[in-house]
């Protein structure tokens, strides 16, 4: 299930901070990203403002959460965290807004997530820096507005589409991550290996790169299991056999699918004829949750053209069919007629 899919990039991997990147010069890809963000980054400090609202978009593993982190370094101010689900009560926001400093971040990871009631608090303190407090109770209540600092809210979200319009307006600043290049993957492959002081061979890293769902938390994922392999079976070198077995065993094929990944194919080609169907029959189907398969497998199956979203359903494509080994229907319904 979820909790063991090796290259579930939601996972938490309570090892990730060690290898998170301390400088936007560490931070690899996302370059069109990361180099407008160094020009507001910059631009801001010069007036000495705080910078404008960001929001991170993305399917998880990208280095959203990373990213937010080193706006505050960047920035060179402190950083408050706190998620959608946990921010119960506007209240919570509140107390978090009205004890931070000029400038500071906060950082709001799942922000799809926040209750409306957060939201409405969010709303003002986001514009114009206030919000609005009711004292007391009954007819005598009155709402008294309350400043707080000029602070910078970094959003990050897996469902940008998720958001209501309002919240999505007032961030100045709204970034869309995308899958990792082999290339970058490979980059980040090493700085970890180097990091963790691993013997990691040239070949091995492109190879692992090529097969981590263009996911630099995969990557690492996959790093880490392929050293237990190495240094279990071998002599600890991380070579280019030492990958393709380790992977085999991990049931990660050539181009990084795994077993959920092939599992949503094949429902999709073999029990509902290649569909369309709706995203919570294949989540019923196969024993999954709607949203892992929404948030976790789909947007790479999207990006390498395995699978369709369209307006009725989901829909396997031909290269899905392919990579599953499956004939192609109108191949097949070709040789029936001739039969
Ligand atoms: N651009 C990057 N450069 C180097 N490592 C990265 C990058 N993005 C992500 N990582 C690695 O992947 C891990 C997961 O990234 P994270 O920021 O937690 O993703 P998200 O918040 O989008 O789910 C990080 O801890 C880090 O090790
Ligand atoms: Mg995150």
């Amino acid at each position: 299930m979820t909790a063991d899919r090796l290259v579930d990039p939601e996972a938490v991997d309570g090892r990730d901070p060690a290898l998170r990147p301390r400088s936007l010069a560490e931070y690899v890809g996302q370059t069109a990203i990361t180099a407008n963000l160094r020009v507001y980054i910059r631009a801001a400090m010069q007036r000495g403002e705080a910078l404008d609202h960001v929001l991170l978009a993305g399917p998880p593993g990208l280095g959203k959460t990373s990213l937010a982190y080193l706006l505050a370094t960047e920035l060179g101010v402190e950083l408050r965290t706190a998620s959608g689900p946990t921010l119960e009560r506007g209240g919570d926001l509140a107390a978090i807004l009205t004890s931070m400093g000029e400038r500071e971040v906060l950082f709001i990871d799942e922000i799809h997530r926040m209750p409306r009631a957060v939201e409405e608090v969010l709303y003002p303190a986001m514009e114009d820096f206030e919000i609005d407090v009711v004292l007391g109770s009954g007819p005598g209540a009155q709402s008294v507005k309350l400043p707080v600092p000029r602070f910078t809210l970094v959003g990050a979200t897996t469902r940008a589409g998720m958001l209501s319009s309002p919240l999505r307006a007032r961030f100045g600043i709204q970034s869309t991550f995308d899958f990792y290049r082999p290339e970058e993957l490979a980059e980040i492959l090493r700085g970890s290996a180097r990091r963790l002081a691993l013997p990691l061979a040239e070949d091995a890293s492109e190879e692992l790169a090529r097969r981590a769902r263009g996911t630099p938390r995969i990557a690492n994922r996959l790093l880490r299991r392929v050293r237990d392999f190495a240094e279990v079976d071998g002599d600890g070198r991380i070579t280019l056999d030492v990958v393709q077995s380790a992977l085999a065993r991990l049931d990660v094929d050539g181009l990084g699918l795994d077993r959920l990944d092939r599992r949503i194919l094949e429902a999709i080609a073999i029990k509902f004829d290649g569909g369309p169907v709706g995203l919570d029959t294949i989540a019923a189907a196969i024993g999954e949750s709607a949203d892992t398969i929404e948030d976790a497998s789909e947007p790479f199956l999207i990006q390498q053209g395995f699978l369709m979203r369209t307006p009725r359903g989901r829909v396997i494509t031909s290269r899905g069919r392919r990579h599953l080994g499956l004939p192609d229907p109108v191949e097949a319904s070709g040789q029936e007629t001739l039969l």
